[in-house]
């Protein structure tokens, strides 16, 4: 094993665990070997945990007295094509902001010389705000999203990438030819991806809503999934417009979820894009399935969608993870989707009022971190600082050089951690961590040419 990447770090690390949303280890040291957290210790037994661990030797990086640790961000739910248009575009609902911006914008990447430049800004952006494990849709193209796989492989995130499927309901201009083309060429996919051998990027079936694939393709895409045990992902329930036109799609079914059921697309392997305006048999059955949600406050704002009850899912015991997604989101880091969700949150207890816990920031953090892991069913490797877990990690310096946050003497550590949260951005991710290797330095961020 190639023990270059092999580290130990010293100081404060903050993560969430299935019984507290955050919590704070000062003065620990973890051992990090062939990517994966080897020991979690005091730091006065550092040197005993390299005896014992085989490890001496080893780099060791001391955090200074405010900087921590904590586990990468994941984004359960972002457009990598649509990162052109962050920021842009944001005055239309879902259905003619799709026609007129976004399947616009995803029709250029069938155009690779676009494509690989467009896609090393999105995933450098992205990478840069410490989105060290991100959901990503690519567009129909099987190469363009090919090369999306390259250039993440090549910048070092962990990832799964979705060749897109659609087939009805689609401009002319951007829309698979038939059933078979677009299965064909989800299998084409599939192999590439496999002959790649890449050791940080999985496939994921990607049918884009029921509004744009048919029932036969959706059933080929459950049962592709299922030949090969891959992850799928799809929108659900995001506004009240796209239930009805589904509805009347598809009029002998019970409910929106359903379609996706009766096609078998609703598995424990499901990322559930929004799921604002479901139903209550919906929750049910998207709980019994062990399906995922992915929450996109960003972009349920900015579309003016709907405001999503998740506390209203939490406490059903539904997985939930955040989203940016880019660019009905106009903003790529998971910081902003951890704001706007209290946003959200405090919202509908202003709505409510009596009785009603909104969500509150160190909820927000296990969201984007450990709740991530959890969609994605990747918990078992990901989302906390536990031994055996990939060593994906962002280095937080609260007073980095160009850091526009303020520390005071009197802040403590949970001070320094609640003010990244809220008011710190990416110049105060310092080093990034993926599998244990240190993958970007923000700076060279700054001199991606723009070609
Ligand atoms: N529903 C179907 N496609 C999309 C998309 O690209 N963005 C969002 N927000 N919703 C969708
Ligand atoms: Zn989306």
């Amino acid at each position: 094993m190639d023990k270059k990447n092999d580290v130990v770090l010293c100081g404060t690390f903050i993560h969430a665990t299935n019984t507290e949303s955050a919590v704070i280890l000062n003065d620990k040291c973890i051992g990090v070997k062939d990517g994966k957290i080897e020991f979690i210790d005091d730091i006065s037994l550092v040197e005993k945990n390299l005896k014992q661990h085989n490890m001496e030797g080893t780099k060791i990086i001391k955090m200074t007295e405010r900087q921590f640790m904590i586990p990468g961000f994941i984004d359960t739910h972002i457009h990598a094509p649509q990162y052109p248009n962050a920021g842009k575009g944001l005055d239309k609902g879902l259905l003619e902001w799709l026609e007129t911006y976004t399947f616009p914008v995803e029709s250029k990447f069938k155009d690779l010389k676009y494509a690989a430049s467009a896609y090393r800004k999105a995933v450098n952006r992205v990478l840069c705000n410490g989105t060290t494990t991100a959901c990503y849709y690519a567009t129909i193209d099987t190469d363009a999203t090919l090369l999306l796989c390259d250039i993440i492989n090549d910048l070092g995130q962990r990832a799964l990438v979705g060749k897109v499927n659609m087939n009805i309901n689609s401009p002319d201009y951007y829309v698979e030819a038939s059933v078979e083309e677009s299965i064909n060429e989800t299998r084409r996919y599939i192999e590439a991806v496999k002959s790649r051998k890449y050791t940080t990027i999985q496939p994921i079936i990607t049918p884009r809503f029921a509004i744009a694939c048919c029932k036969t393709l959706m059933k080929k895409l459950g049962d592709l999934a299922e030949e090969h045990n891959l992850p799928i992902q799809t929108h659900l329930c995001e506004t009240k417009d796209e239930v009805s036109f589904v509805n009347k799609l598809f009029p002998d079914y019970d409910s929106y979820a359903d379609v996706y059921d009766k096609t078998g697309l609703l598995t424990e392997k499901t990322v559930l894009a929004h799921c604002v305006h479901l139903t209550q048999p919906e929750i049910d059955l998207i709980k019994n399935r062990k399906c995922g949600v992915s929450h996109c406050p960003n972009s349920n704002l900015s579309l003016r969608s709907g405001l999503l009850d998740a506390r209203n899912l939490l406490q059903q015991d539904i997985k939930m993870g955040l989203g940016t997604d880019v660019s009905g989101g106009y903003h790529p880091s998971i910081l902003d989707a951890m704001r706007v969700t209290l946003h959200v949150s405090n919202t509908q207890s202003l709505l409510k009022q009596n009785g009603y816990t909104p969500l509150n920031m160190k909820e927000a953090f296990s969201l984007a971190t450990l709740g991530g892991a959890k969609v994605l069913s990747m918990e078992d490797v990901l989302g906390n600082f536990e031994v055996g877990k990939y060593f994906d990690a962002l280095l937080i310096d609260p007073c980095s050089e160009h850091s526009v946050l303020d520390i005071f003497d009197d802040d403590i550590a949970n001070d320094c951690f609640e003010k990244f949260m809220f008011t710190g951005d990416d110049r105060n991710i310092s080093r990034i961590f993926i599998g244990g290797k240190e993958v970007h330095n923000p700076v060279d961020v700054f001199s991606v040419q723009s070609t």
